[in-house]
């Protein structure tokens, strides 16, 4: 954990009354009386992301979860990861420090949806993005995350699938796994599919020698004209494969440009939208703020909670997929 406070100039960043080194050396010390593990996304706030123990992608924080040895594990991301992380450690108390912080690609697909569909294609193999609910992940045969889906879909036994519930997700595998018959459902994420290739040409234009990196979240025209798509960790990890660029266009939330920053403090990060903040900004992984994280500690708030006959089908789902290699 690095105790070190890098900002991004970001509306609304400051999430505390100012004395926010005093606050983070709090949160660490109830953390380390309390044995929590502070788990943070790529997305969160900067100084969310500074005082966490692992800040990673969604499946990075999965292993994390599954391995720690802490009694409490603080979540700072939105419900379903807290969610997965309660799956994967139903003995441990595991707390998302703000209720309010959902997911509205989760939200697209219910339990009844999901159903209903599984009638209308019998014999197809269930893949549901991590992105939903326990209840929908209970309802599939396999999870998968931006990091493994291709991998995941790739090495299926079955031919015939039924992808849930992100349609650029499932349209981006499609392409890479073309030997394999893909129903996609229609759920996407504000946050990437407000991006048009517009966006990302008119970006280019001002920075023309400029490596593009997108999440498979993104729409299919931003797709086309990336030169990396991949998981935020893997855009992390892929930064090294370009020694020679001085710039690089992010096309997913904004949140990860912080990790980008502190490891590769000469290059430049511009969002894919030309506009720090403003649309690239998921209102709900912006929930998260240290006063919160602090709350969560003290007041043991608010602990997740899984049906133990939901817990059990959706863990088949979530253990069936860490077992599965990563894309790359
Ligand atoms: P990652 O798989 O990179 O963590 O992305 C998760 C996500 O929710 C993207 O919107």
């Amino acid at each position: 954990m690095s105790t070190q406070v890098v900002t991004l100039n970001l509306p609304g960043a400051i999430t505390d009354n100012g004395n926010r080194p005093l606050l983070m050396h709090e949160i660490r010390d109830l953390a380390r009386r309390r044995n929590a593990i502070i788990l943070a996304h790529n997305y969160q706030w900067p100084d969310v992301q500074d005082v966490a123990d692992f800040t990673g992608d969604s499946l990075g924080l999965s292993l994390e979860a599954q391995k720690t040895d802490a009694e409490i594990i603080v979540f700072c991301g939105v419900h379903f990861m807290a969610e997965s992380a309660k799956i994967l450690n139903p003995e441990k108390k595991v707390l998302l420090p703000n209720l309010s912080a959902g997911c509205s690609l989760a939200d697209s697909i219910t339990a009844e949806s999901l159903d209903e569909w599984k009638r209308r294609y019998p014999g197809y193999a269930v893949v549901t993005y991590v992105n939903s609910t326990a209840e929908v992940k209970a309802m599939s045969d396999i999870c998968c995350t931006s990091a493994n889906a291709v991998s995941i879909v790739r090495s299926l036994p079955a031919r015939k699938i039924l992808f849930t519930p992100d349609r650029n997700l499932g349209n981006w595998v499609k392409k890479q796994v073309p030997e394999k018959e893909i129903v996609v459902y229609d759920g996407a994420c504000p946050t990437h599919d407000v991006l048009r290739g517009a966006n990302i040409s008119k970006t280019r234009s001002v920075h023309p020698d400029a490596v593009v990196f997108a999440h498979p979240e993104c729409r299919e025209d931003i797709i086309a004209l990336a030169d990396e798509v991949c998981s935020t960790t893997a855009m992390i990890e892929r930064i090294a494969k370009y020694p020679g660029a001085k710039t690089f266009i992010v096309a997913t939330e904004s949140g990860i440009v912080h990790q980008m920053k502190k490891r590769y403090p000469g290059r430049e990060f511009i969002m894919a939208d030309g506009c720090i903040g403003c649309r690239l900004h998921c209102p709900y992984m912006k929930m998260i703020t240290l006063a919160d994280v602090k709350r969560a500690l003290v007041e043991t708030k608010f602990e997740i909670t899984v049906e133990p006959e939901i817990l059990a089908s959706a863990r088949v789902a979530l253990d069936r997929m860490l077992a599965a290699p990563r894309d790359n």
